[in-house]
């Protein structure tokens, strides 16, 4: 992509929620550590703590604090959300915005492609408060309408599946649910609002792991959930009834982290677009899951819905045996072999697609992988030495 660094979203991410004027001021907030907050008289005591659940209002550090507010706020503006909320990590920010849209006896449809924690929160946590879990095929678009009941009341999925990379119909999954006010929950981990913006597709709720591309660093675990005006209220109270919170550090990692959001990730877009179409070539390979190829599911509501790709995508090698995909994965020696993604390094982790509602057709092993800010000739190099052991 040609304009790093050069668009809108650039500038809210450097200045915003930064202190202005001001002689002597610090380039970047402090690491703010604090739980009482002290007041001159009660009556301004007071005043806080009835307004104590807005951004903003300080009057107890489990509320938020001069950081954290600054965090949100540049959040609200690149989601264009009515109101943020910060966690302390990508499942409390899935799982808090699921309870906080959820009562007993509602029915929750769940795309079958979810990062693996939501399944097991829904499975083992959100059925125990009597909430019935449906999965549904993530491709299902627009017909997801024959799955609304009078009950049902939160559609919650993922684009793209972190593991599989399907691409919902954004836009024909909001705007069904909306009509039967029924309100949607997207992880957006994957895009950052850099490459899509769903509450401005018709989405009501936002989710992101800010462990990944958004501290961007592979330290800092935090999250955020980004509203809409009729979620953001119930959604923050359920937060705050809860105690979730992240760490003072964990809040200036993430502040730290987002000024180069933008430059991070058009340099993995370029990055997963240059290895991903190598790796395609490549005989061992049978098909490469990145939306800028056709044949990847939902590349057409990729095209429309967003403006750049992230650099995790996955490959479905041709049918070969497990040990071989082992010794593969053990002889790669640029890529990290772990968990999450998101951060300067590249990673490599085999997936095994847990499905209910629908079936993984793919014959052969899937190999997800996560390129990071390594020279794309020494990653493709490292490939090509691995490659002949499948
Ligand atoms: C799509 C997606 N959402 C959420 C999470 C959870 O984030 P965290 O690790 O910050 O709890 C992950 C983690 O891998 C993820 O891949």
């Amino acid at each position: 992509m040609s304009n790093s660094g050069n668009t809108p979203l650039g500038n809210t991410l450097v200045h915003s929620g930064r202190e202005t004027g001001g002689d002597g001021r610090l380039v970047n907030p402090p690491i703010e550590i604090g739980s009482t907050v002290l007041f001159d008289t009660l009556a301004a005591f007071e005043a806080a703590r009835d307004r104590r659940y807005e951004t903003g209002n300080l009057y107890y550090g489990r509320y938020g604090t001069r950081a954290s507010f600054h965090l949100e706020t540049i959040m609200c503006e690149l989601e264009g959300a009515f109101g943020c909320t910060i966690v302390s990590s990508g499942v409390a920010a899935i799982t808090l915005a699921l309870l906080g849209t959820t009562k007993s006896g509602d029915h929750v449809l769940v795309a079958d492609h979810v990062y693996g924690n939501t399944r097991g929160f829904c499975d083992q946590v959100l059925s125990r408060t009597g909430v019935e879990i449906e999965y549904y095929d993530p491709m299902v678009g627009e017909a997801i309408e024959e799955k609304f009941r009078d009950n049902t009341s939160v559609v919650m999925f993922e684009a793209p599946g972190s593991g599989t990379f399907e691409f919902p119909d954004i836009q024909g999954i909001a705007k069904t649910a909306t009509r039967h006010g029924v309100i949607t929950i997207l992880d957006g981990t994957w895009a950052t609002p850099i490459f899509c913006r769903p509450l401005s597709l018709g989405v009501d709720v936002v989710v992101h792991s800010g462990s990944k591309y958004l501290g961007g660093h592979s330290d800092g675990m935090i999250g955020f959930i980004a509203c809409n005006e009729t979620t953001h209220t119930p959604i923050r109270k359920t937060v705050m009834a809860v105690g979730d919170k992240p760490g003072a550090q964990e809040v200036h990692l993430a502040l730290r982290g987002l000024r180069t959001l933008d430059l991070r990730m058009r340099h993995v877009h370029d990055a997963g677009i240059e290895i991903a179409t190598w790796l395609r070539k490549q005989p061992q390979v049978a098909k490469v899951l990145h939306p800028i190829f056709d044949d990847c599911p939902g590349n057409q509501y990729w095209r429309r819905d967003f403006s750049g790709a992230a650099g995790l995508f996955g490959v479905v090698f041709k049918p070969t045996t497990e040990g071989q995909v082992r010794r593969f994965v053990d002889h790669l020696q640029m890529f990290g072999i772990g968990v999450s993604w998101g951060g300067y390094e590249s990673l490599v982790l085999p997936v095994n697609p847990a499905r209910t509602a629908t079936t993984w057709s793919e014959q052969g092993p899937l190999v997800r992988f996560n390129i990071g800010f390594e020279n794309t000739a020494s990653l493709i190099e490292d490939l090509k030495q691995a490659l002949p052991l499948l």
